[in-house]
C-alpha cells in the first residue's frame, strides 16, 4: 500500500480530527403522571473528553421513542439519564473495527452524541451495540424498526409463542404499530387468517389493502365482542397481545382449544395512574386449555442476528413492508413520545436528529 493510502487509512480509521465535543441529553427529574411532559426532564450539556484506545465517538442520527420509555422509567432513581435506542454515525474513532462513517445501533438513550468503548460490557439493554451491515436501499432508521427490536420483538415473539400453523386465525391488538403491523405480515408469510385491532378507520385500512390484513377493525368505534363473532365464525388460535385491558379479555374468551395467546404488552394502562380492572381470565384460559406467555425480547439476544437476517430477507423480497413515523429534532423527544403513545404513528416511531 502506497504511504499516502496508508496515511489516508490511518486517519479514516483513527480520526482525531474532533478535538472537543459537547452532548446534549435528557435527565428525567421528575417521574411521569399521566403522559410525560417537557418538564419532567432537564435537557444539559455534558462536555466529552477525549477518546481513549479502543473507544468510539458518535452523534445520534435517529433516536426511537418506544411504549417501554413510559413504562419503564418508575424504577429509576431520579435523576436519571433517559433511556433509549438510537442509530448513531461515528465521527471519530480509536477502534479498528469500528472506523468513521460506520453507523451503530446502541442503547445510548437519549443524546446527541456518544463515547462507547464496544469492546467492553454494554449494560443490559433492548437494543444490543452493534455495528450497522449495509442495509441500502433502506434508510438506517429501520435498525430501530423493522430490522431492530420491534421487529425482533414480532419475529421471536410470535413464531416461538404462538406456534402458528397454516390456515389458523391470529388476531393482533396494536396492529397498526412498529410490534403490530410486522406481526400481521408474518403472519400472512406463514399462511394465517389475520385480524388486526388498531385505532383509526385511516390505519385499519392501511392494514388490509396495504399490508393485506384479513379484516382490520377500529377498536374505538366496534362492539370487539360482536366483531370477533363475524370476522372469526371458527375462533382465534394465536392471540398477539400488544394491548391489555378489556379487550384482550374478550379476544381471550373468543379462542379455540389449546390457543396460544404471546403477551408482548399492555399499553392501554401505561398512563394509568392505577391499573385497570378487567373480566377475570381464568376460566377461559382453564375451560380453553390456553397457553398464555408474557415474554422480553431480550429472551432471544443469542439469536439477535438470526431474527433481523430473516426480517431483512423478507423485506429484500417484498414480502415485508414498512413504515415509518418521523418527528424531527433532538428538542420534540417528548413530543414524539406522546405522540406515539397517542397512536399518531402507523408503524414504527422515530425521531430524526
Ligand atoms: N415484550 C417486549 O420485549 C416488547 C418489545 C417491544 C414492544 N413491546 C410492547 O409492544 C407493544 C407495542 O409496542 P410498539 O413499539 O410496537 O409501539 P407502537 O404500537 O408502534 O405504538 C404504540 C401504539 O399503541 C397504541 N395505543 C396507545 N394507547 C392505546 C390504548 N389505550 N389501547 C390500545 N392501543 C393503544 C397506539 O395505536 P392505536 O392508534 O392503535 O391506538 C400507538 O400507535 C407495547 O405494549 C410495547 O410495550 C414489548
Amino acid at each position: 500500500m502506497a504511504l499516502t493510502s496508508v496515511l489516508y487509512h490511518s486517519r479514516r480509521l483513527y480520526s482525531d480530527s474532533v478535538k472537543s465535543v459537547t452532548a446534549r441529553k435528557y435527565v428525567l427529574k421528575k417521574h411521569f403522571q399521566g403522559e410525560p411532559k417537557i418538564n419532567d426532564f432537564d435537557i444539559i450539556e455534558e462536555k466529552l473528553p477525549e477518546l481513549k484506545d479502543g473507544e468510539i465517538l458518535t452523534q445520534a442520527e435517529y433516536l426511537s421513542v418506544d411504549p417501554y420509555m413510559r413504562a419503564y422509567m418508575i424504577r429509576y432513581k431520579l435523576p436519571t439519564d433517559m433511556i433509549g435506542g438510537q442509530v448513531a454515525r461515528i465521527i471519530s474513532s480509536r477502534n479498528s473495527k469500528y472506523p468513521v462513517g460506520k453507523y451503530v445501533t446502541g442503547s445510548f438513550g437519549w443524546r446527541t452524541h456518544t463515547i462507547v468503548d464496544p469492546n467492553k460490557p454494554q449494560k443490559s439493554s433492548l437494543l444490543p451495540l452493534a455495528l450497522l451491515p449495509d442495509i441500502k436501499p433502506y434508510p438506517v432508521s429501520l435498525a430501530l424498526g423493522v430490522l431492530g427490536m420491534p421487529g425482533n420483538t414480532a419475529y421471536f415473539g410470535f413464531t416461538e409463542l404462538c406456534k402458528p400453523k397454516p390456515g389458523e386465525t391470529v388476531v393482533i391488538t396494536g396492529a397498526a404499530g412498529a410490534v403490530g403491523f410486522h406481526v400481521g405480515q408474518i403472519a400472512k408469510i406463514l399462511g394465517c387468517r389475520v385480524i388486526g385491532f388498531a385505532g383509526s378507520d385511516d390505519k385499519c385500512q392501511y392494514l388490509e389493502k396495504e399490508l393485506g390484513f384479513d379484516h382490520a377493525f377500529n377498536y374505538k368505534t366496534v362492539n370487539i365482542r360482536a366483531t370477533l363473532k363475524d370476522a372469526a365464525p371458527k375462533l382465534v388460535d394465536c392471540y398477539f397481545d400488544n394491548v391489555g385491558g378489556e379487550i384482550s379479555s374478550a379476544i381471550m374468551y373468543h379462542m379455540n382449544n389449546y390457543g396460544r395467546v404471546a403477551v408482548c404488552g399492555s399499553i392501554s394502562s401505561y398512563n394509568d395512574v392505577s391499573l385497570p380492572k378487567v373480566t377475570i381470565l381464568q376460566p377461559a384460559i382453564v375451560m380453553k386449555e390456553l397457553k398464555v406467555e408474557g415474554f422480553l425480547v431480550t429472551r432471544w439476544a443469542d439469536r439477535w442476528d438470526e431474527g433481523i437476517m430473516a426480517n431483512h430477507k423478507w423485506l429484500q423480497e417484498g414480502r415485508l413492508k414498512y413504515q415509518e413515523k418521523v418527528y424531527h429534532g433532538f428538542d420534540n423527544m417528548v413530543d414524539a413520545l406522546v405522540g406515539m403513545l397517542r397512536g399518531e404513528n402507523t408503524g414504527k416511531a422515530v425521531v430524526k436528529v
